[in-house]
């Protein structure tokens, strides 16, 4: 799926997102949030922040700073934070995960939720996480693996061929997450309804450059 396709697709999804594919995957979004809340205050970049539903779940003692590709998925966003009031969020604006703005060094986490199976090029998406990092900071991620075996793996096989139309890759390797050498992969754990989803932390090490 390249960069255009993203945009094709979000449009159609942004309408329906929160009470389709937003709702299904809630329990990514909690905890992934409440790992970084847990280390609250902090800087924090939300990659790929879509509709902004995981925005009221942050702490008020977090600075958080949202970007996304897609312009449709993000005036939502920005919709819900001037509703919502929150305070806490700095700035949604648009951007591409594949070369950000922001200075090496300048968050503390940077959290990624369904997004890694959807961008062109993960691979460079973690190196950009990775540059953004401050030393010891720690990329958050809730993601879905393509499984090796069984019922859900021929699914996904059968549905990649139409990322372009669904607006993700069911067939996403892991690999593509753990390629980048300054990443360090601290925690895993496999999220309901039925290990769909992973739970990853991988911290920013000091003593490698970004590969
Ligand atoms: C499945 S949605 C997830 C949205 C949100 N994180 C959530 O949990 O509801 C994937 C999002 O990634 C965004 N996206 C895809 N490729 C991107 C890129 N290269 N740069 C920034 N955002 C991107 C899409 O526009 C979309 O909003």
């Amino acid at each position: 799926m390249d960069i255009k396709a993203v945009e094709t697709a979000y449009a159609r999804w942004a309408p329906v997102y929160d009470k389709t594919f937003g709702a299904i995957t809630e329990v990514g979004r909690r905890r992934t949030v409440g790992y970084v809340n847990a280390h609250a205050p902090a800087d924090v970049l939300e990659l790929g922040v879509g509709t902004g539903l995981a925005l009221r779940y942050y702490s008020k003692t977090l600075r958080v700073t949202g970007i996304d590709y897609s312009t449709d998925m993000l005036r939502k966003a920005k919709k819900r934070v001037a509703e919502d009031g929150l305070s806490h969020i700095h700035a949604l604006m648009r951007m591409d995960a594949r070369a950000l703005s922001f200075e090496d060094a300048s968050f503390d986490f940077v959290v990624s939720m369904h997004v890694l199976s959807v961008v062109p090029e993960p691979e460079r998406v973690m190196a950009e996480i990775a540059r953004v990092l401050r030393p010891g900071g720690r990329a958050v991620i809730a993601v879905h693996f393509k499984r090796d075996s069984g019922a859900l793996a021929v699914l996904e096989r059968a549905f990649a061929p139409l990322a372009d139309l669904i607006g993700w890759h069911s067939d996403f390797d892991r690999s593509a997450v753990l390629a980048e050498p300054a990443l360090t992969l601290v925690e895993e754990a496999q999220l309901p309804p039925m290990g769909m989803m992973t739970f990853m932390v991988l911290e920013r090490r000091a003593d490698r450059a970004v590969g």
